[in-house]
């Protein structure tokens, strides 16, 4: 009864995999995916921590994100459903197989400390843990750990981890929701959110959740 019940739960997941289309790769191969991400330590560094640049275009960490979020905005900025016209280029670059191989490579590395929240005031980070921690049921924002997981790690491979990662680049990608610019989510849960942020609700809880480490086992 209970292995008939796991066995068709197991069909149906296959059956959604290769609904995706995306079935046709390999699985990822972090070796491999090392050869294919020379072309993106510039920005992304040897050690997947990436950069937070004050003024400019930070660069995310990839390092410990979950492979199967990795491989997503691969395939979102190759078909044009996140725009970024500096990622754009380099995720060209890249064929089905050496996206999976990538997302492979960056997601086994140990997730690294983030920038860009180091000067941040006592009120802000408070600010920032109470949203991030417990929501704000007074402006209906939802905990960012209701669907980050626990210590905003990250759950499962929809939901990446958002704490440790740095604050120029936290701040970019809840604007760009705000204002429409990145739709690659089809049930766009983030906009709803960054809709009711304001510049210093924004503000507050990237600057929080790059004060956050990450303890690798
Ligand atoms: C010239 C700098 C640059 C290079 C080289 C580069 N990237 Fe990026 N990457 C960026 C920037 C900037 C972003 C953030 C884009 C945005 O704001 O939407 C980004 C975002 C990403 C994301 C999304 C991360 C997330 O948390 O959603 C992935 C995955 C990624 N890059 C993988 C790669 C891979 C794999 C390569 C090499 C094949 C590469 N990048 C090369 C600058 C670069
Ligand atoms: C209802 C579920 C949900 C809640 C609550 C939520 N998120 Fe998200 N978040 C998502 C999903 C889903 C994605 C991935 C979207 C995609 O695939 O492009 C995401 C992605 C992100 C990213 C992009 C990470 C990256 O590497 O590019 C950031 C930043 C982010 N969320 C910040 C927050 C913050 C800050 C909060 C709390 C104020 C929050 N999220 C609350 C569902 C949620």
């Amino acid at each position: 009864m209970t292995s008939m019940r796991i066995a068709s739960g197991l069909g149906l997941l296959l059956g959604l995999g290769l609904a995706a289309g995306q079935a046709q790769a390999q699985e990822g191969d972090a070796e491999r995916g090392q050869q294919a991400a020379g072309a993106c330590v510039a920005c992304h560094q040897a050690d997947g921590s990436g950069m937070s640049v004050s003024g400019g275009e930070s660069w995310p960490r990839l390092a410990g994100l979950p492979a199967e979020y990795i491989a997503k905005q691969l395939h979102d900025f190759k078909e044009g459903r996140r725009e970024n016209t500096t990622m754009m280029p380099f995720a060209n670059m890249l064929d089905d197989q050496q996206v999976v191989d990538v997302a492979a490579y960056y997601s086994e590395m140990p997730v690294t400390e983030a920038q860009g929240g180091e000067d941040a005031d006592e009120d802000l980070l408070a600010r920032g843990e109470q949203l991030a921690l417990r929501g704000d049921w007074d402006e209906y924002i939802v905990s960012c750990k209701s669907c980050h997981g626990p210590g905003n790690e990250g759950a499962g491979g929809t939901f990446p981890g958002i704490a440790s990662q740095h604050a120029g680049y936290i701040e970019a990608q809840l604007r760009a929701w705000q204002a429409g610019e990145r739709g690659n989510d089809p049930q766009n849960l983030m906009g709803a959110i960054a809709e009711r942020m304001s510049d210093e609700d924004i503000r507050a809880v990237s600057v929080w959740l790059a004060n956050q480490s990450v303890a690798s086992e």
